[in-house]
């Protein structure tokens, strides 16, 4: 599988996002990470449905709406009519976790489940086979611009092996903390999918800039 960075936008300019979005899709970027947060699940507030739909789109990208909400249940259709291509929903936050992935699935958008540093991968058993991805958290959510949990190397190969024996080929994406130390091996631990926020976004502001950035990610994903 190939490597895909995903941008958190996150760390972009909230003034400017229609832009920031076109810059970092220019950039050769098109997994735009959006990350929802609902002061409940975690503490910051970022945007809902109705900010996401006035994101404009580039033709060709794909919105991946990581909703940091309590009971995701309620608000999988209005994030698929704001454009999430991709959804993807924390184990922690609903009682209802297959329910909600069949609601993802009805719409006909990506299912994804994301768990956070300290919850074991077998709250992932009995869903996998509805799931196109999984991400692990690699950082408590919330905030960007966090330090990689180094044990969460070891998840991602658990997580890898797990993948293997039941014959399915979904990404991991990992987020929180990627950056030039941390990339090679979180890649060679088994993910393909890469958010990125601060390593990105940070002292940048150009579609150049953000470009130079991507390329050093990759460079140093490959490395390990
Ligand atoms: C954290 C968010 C991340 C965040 C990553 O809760 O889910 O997507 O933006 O930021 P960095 O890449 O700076 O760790
Ligand atoms: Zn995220």
């Amino acid at each position: 599988m190939s490597i895909t960075i995903a941008p958190s936008i996150l760390s972009a300019d909230f003034g400017e996002m229609s832009e920031e979005i076109h810059r970092v899709h220019q950039a050769g970027c098109s997994w735009i990470h959006l990350d929802v947060m609902d002061g409940s699940f975690v503490q910051p507030i970022t945007f809902g449905a109705v900010a996401m739909n006035s994101f404009k789109k580039p033709a060709g990208a794909l919105f991946d709406a990581h909703l940091m909400v309590v009971n995701p249940e309620r608000h999988i259709e209005d994030f698929v009519k704001a454009g999430a291509d991709s959804i993807t929903v924390h184990a922690e936050a609903t009682a209802h976790l297959h329910f909600v992935i069949q609601q993802i699935k009805k719409h006909g958008v990506k299912a994804a489940v994301a768990i956070n540093p300290g919850t074991p991968l077998t709250v992932l058993d009995w869903v996998y086979p509805m799931l196109d991805m999984v991400l692990l958290m690699s950082v408590n959510p919330g905030w960007g611009g966090q330090k990689f949990i180094p044990t969460i190397y070891h998840k991602i190969e658990c997580l890898a092996q797990i993948l293997r024996e039941r014959g399915l080929s979904i990404p991991i994406q990992v987020d929180g903390g990627v950056n030039q130390e941390t990339i090679g091996k979180i890649v060679a631990a088994g993910a393909t999918n890469l958010v990125a926020g601060s390593a990105v976004f940070g002292n940048a502001s150009s579609s150049e800039g953000y470009h130079e950035n991507i390329q050093k990610l990759l460079k140093s994903a490959n490395m390990d």
